[in-house]
């Protein structure tokens, strides 16, 4: 038998082994040992029926099990071990690691480097591109609308050279059949519906054709009482629609669904669905989250008298119709079903109203945070079959620099010490979605939002956060726009985003094409531009 700093010795022998009988947990790993051909797990104990089958399949496989806490001090494993060799009639060794060797198989296994499963899909590294929506689908010509244009194009080249674990494509409108009308909150919003399926496999290709490893995830989306009015002058037309009676902090006035409306909004998202995987993507993000139209129906003030308001169940209904509807049409085991979700939509709004009724709150007259019914609904999801969480919080339209995007990380967080991580909110929201009580989080994956403030210490933040049990993957939004990639952004050599004067945000509110007007010359005229005929609320 090989001793465990034997194999922690070995340097760059470690690989995935994909036979593995069933799916490590999030953080746990199983490695072979390319050199030996034995298996070495990683994480904790708690999958014993695996254990057993592993070591069913293969008598010949040295079992090394060891707890990461334990494993972080060197000290021998503990009692759980002892009962898990017995088990499975595997020696389990005992051992005292020496701290550098420790160190160094830490990072193969839990660094931003590292790989982790997604269904049946293993994702390259820990660094994952949120979706960032950029407002320049309009082909290339005004009577395009929804088309990827050459910009989005050059866009996604651009980050599928990146090579981040998972690409994230921008919030992309439905479509309701016939199709003539669109609520959606950008002018030129990319869109996935039968009239733009080319536009779909388009971009797909572009991506594709640059890089295969990586995944590339659509984000679906209905943006419900944040769309552009129809007086918005845009082409095809927009029209707000609202889900329940407009009070409190978000009173815009809308069209009010009827069942018929609701019905063709879930076979728009199952549709687009179909068409993206069809495209040859990777997997659909259903947008439950930043006060879109599904978060609205979420939401305990969503208190429509029918069958889609009122008791969590009703308030759920879209969301399973969806679900399982797109899991009845789409039977490839390897496109993955995710949801982005804010767990909490905050307590008040930047001009100082109270949010009343948001997802997360306790009830529909209240804005203090209750766990419980945001947990209920991740249950549900990972019942109606989603593969991963994408987590985040809040709402840009009325708190995004609270909730969604910060400007700085809390003044208590410290980069070297994981037990400050969680007053982060990003991070407390990723850690309640990612914990094992209950075990129904284990076998999925969840990223956590907000890694931008971090700048060039963005990779040892990703490796605690991994570490530290905090969520599996950590996702950059508005670091993708002056520089997306993968190295240079773990390595500490991209240019950062600076979160100066909220640039980006200011070119997306005023309807401009979004990109970084810190770097990039082309989006700063841009900006210039834009600032002569809009000024953002903020600058007021
Ligand atoms: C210009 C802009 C566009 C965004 N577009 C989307 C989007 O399409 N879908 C989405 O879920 N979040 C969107 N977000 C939120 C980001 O995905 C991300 O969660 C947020 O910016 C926080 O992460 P960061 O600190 O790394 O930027 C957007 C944010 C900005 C600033």
């Amino acid at each position: 038998m090989i001793s465990l700093v034997e194999t922690l010795e070995n340097d760059g022998i470690v690989e995935i082994d994909k036979q593995y009988p069933f799916r490590p947990g999030r953080n746990d790993s199983i490695l072979k040992d390319a050199a030996t051909q034995r298996v070495v797990f990683f994480g904790r104990c708690i999958d014993t029926q695996g254990i057993k089958a592993l070591g069913s399949r293969n008598t010949e496989a040295n079992i090394f099990i060891t707890d990461r806490a334990e494993l972080i001090r060197g000290k021998p494993v503990n009692e759980e071990t002892r009962a898990l060799s017995q088990l499975t009639s595997q020696p389990c060794l005992m051992y005292e690691a020496p701290t550098q060797l420790v160190d160094k198989r830490l990072k193969a296994v839990y660094g931003p480097e590292s790989p982790f499963w997604v269904g049946n899909k293993l994702v390259p590294c820990r660094l994952i591109h949120q979706p960032m929506e950029c407002n320049d689908s309009h082909g290339d010509s005004a009577d395009r609308n929804g088309f990827p244009s050459q910009r989005t194009l050059r866009r996604y080249r651009r980050l599928a050279e990146a090579r981040a674990g998972i690409t994230w494509v921008e919030a992309t409108s439905i479509g309701v059949a016939p199709y003539r009308v669109y609520s959606r909150a950008r002018k030129d919003q990319l869109t996935a519906d039968e009239p733009h399926r080319e536009g779909i496999n388009t971009l797909t290709d572009e991506y594709k054709s640059v890089n295969r490893d990586s995944l590339l995830i659509y984000q679906l989306n209905h943006s419900g009482q944040i769309s552009l009015p129809a007086d918005a002058g845009v082409t095809p037309p927009s029209e707000v629609v609202r889900v329940y009676e407009p009070k409190g902090f978000d009173a815009r006035p809308g069209r009010m669904l009827t069942k018929e409306d609701i019905w063709g909004i879930r076979d728009g998202f199952i549709n687009g669905a179909v068409i993206v995987e069809q495209s040859g993507a990777d997997g659909v993000e259903i947008k439950g989250c930043h006060a879109y139209l599904l978060s609205q129906f979420l939401r305990p003030a969503n208190t429509r008298p029918d069958e889609y308001g009122g008791p969590l169940e009703n308030r759920m209904r879209l969301f399973r119709e969806i679900m399982e509807g797109i899991k009845e049409r789409i039977d490839n085991p390897d496109f993955s079903l995710w949801v982005r979700f804010s767990m909490y939509e905050g307590d008040v709004t930047v001009s100082g109203h109270t949010v009343l009724g948001g997802i997360g709150a306790k009830g529909p007259d209240s804005n203090v945070f209750d766990e419980q019914e945001p947990m209920e609904m991740l249950r549900c999801f990972r019942e109606w079959g989603a593969d991963g969480f994408n987590m985040t919080a809040g709402m840009p339209a009325y708190n995004g620099d609270l909730w969604v995007r910060p400007p700085n990380p809390p003044e208590d967080f410290d980069v070297d010490d994981p037990l400050t991580y969680r007053k982060y909110h990003h991070f407390e929201y990723g850690h309640l979605a990612n914990r094992r009580n209950g075990g129904v989080f284990s076998d999925v994956p969840v990223i956590a939002s907000g890694f931008s403030v971090f700048g060039e210490q963005i990779a040892q933040v990703l490796f605690n956060v991994v570490l530290y049990d905090i969520a599996d993957a950590g996702g950059i939004g508005r670091q993708i726009l002056p520089d997306p990639d993968r190295e240079r952004v773990l390595n500490g050599t991209a240019n950062y985003c600076k979160r100066k004067d909220k640039c980006c945000s200011e070119l997306l509110v005023g309807q401009g094409e979004v990109g970084c007007a810190v770097y990039d010359e082309e989006y700063k005229a841009m900006l210039r531009e834009q600032r002569k005929h809009f000024t953002a609320p903020w600058r007021k």
